[in-house]
């Protein structure tokens, strides 16, 4: 079926764009996505919200304070509000080695506008950023993704931190791969007992096949962190585990090619970077 086919084309191992090439550019400009597609990544990751008018819209934070020169909480602001927004010269003033005059006045992004941009055959890695603050969040994605013929395309995976939404979206279409975040942590500095998998517990010192087996109820993967604030959360057993328990294993957010390699080493299936051509580089 549509599922099977979809999974297919992950087993290969995925070079997953984190908000685009948003080490390059703007992270969810239209210039990141670009610069991600033209280096050739797997896939295109946005975290997806609706703005108070009920457009989705790509961006990251609850806030529009960090990404842009605007204040207040996304859902508070219209599409012409988030339009009229600077979303670029942040980028410039924290990486002037990499700022561009022509990031100045960057424009949050539409999911529609990705799409009409980059078209059925680009693959899409889609977050339910806002699931907690706006129920209807994943019938609206769900409606769109459908109706720009995303989901027959086979052009999607969605990831979320909330189990309750994946649930959701598997529950308006069973055929879309879905991805279950986590987020671990050490539980504080002189211990190493990790307590936190968002939706799903245990950590994962403690985490049985049945934990992972109720996540593969619903979901084809996890995607997780590698380490917190320096410190490694996971190993390659627990890569392993999770594979062996047939989930594909997904890790965020990794720019050094070190740690690519490593994660390669250890045969995990996709990553998450800012920096696509680097890990393309190694892929190949
Ligand atoms: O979606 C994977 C990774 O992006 C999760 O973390 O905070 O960057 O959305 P975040
Ligand atoms: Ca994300």
């Amino acid at each position: 079926d549509n599922l099977e086919t979809q999974l297919e084309a992950l087993q290969d191992f995925q070079v997953i764009a984190h908000r685009g090439a948003s080490g390059h550019a703007p992270e969810h400009s239209m210039e990141a996505l670009q610069m991600a597609h033209d280096m050739g990544a797997d896939y295109l990751e946005l975290d997806i919200q609706l703005s108070a008018d009920g457009v989705l819209v790509a961006i990251h934070d609850e806030t529009v304070d960090r990404t842009t020169d605007g204040e207040g909480a996304v859902q508070d602001f219209d599409l012409a509000g988030l339009k009229a927004l600077d979303a670029g010269s942040w980028f410039n003033d924290a990486n002037p080695d990499r700022a561009r005059q022509d990031f100045v006045g960057t424009e949050v992004v539409t999911l529609d506008e990705v799409i009409d941009r980059f078209g059925t055959q680009t693959r899409y890695y889609l977050e339910t950023k806002s699931a907690e603050r706006d129920p209807t969040l994943e019938a609206a994605m769900m409606e769109k993704l459908s109706d720009r013929g995303l989901i027959e395309a086979g052009a999607v995976v969605i990831q979320s931190f909330s189990q309750e939404s994946l649930q959701k979206v598997q529950a308006i279409n069973p055929d879309v791969p879905l991805i279950q975040l986590v987020w671990y942590y050490p539980e504080s500095d002189d211990s190493d007992a990790l307590v936190e998998w968002t939706g799903v517990t245990p950590g994962p010192e403690s985490i049985s096949d049945a934990d992972f087996q109720s996540v593969r109820e619903y979901a084809v993967g996890i995607g997780s962190n590698l380490a917190y604030q320096g410190n490694q959360v996971i190993d390659d057993d627990f890569v392993r585990q999770a594979q062996t328990n047939d989930l594909l294993v997904h890790i965020y957010t990794i720019n050094a090619v070190p740690e690519m390699e490593q994660l390669m080493r250890w045969g995990v299936d996709g990553v998450f970077t800012n920096f696509p051509a680097r890990l393309i580089r190694l892929v190949d």
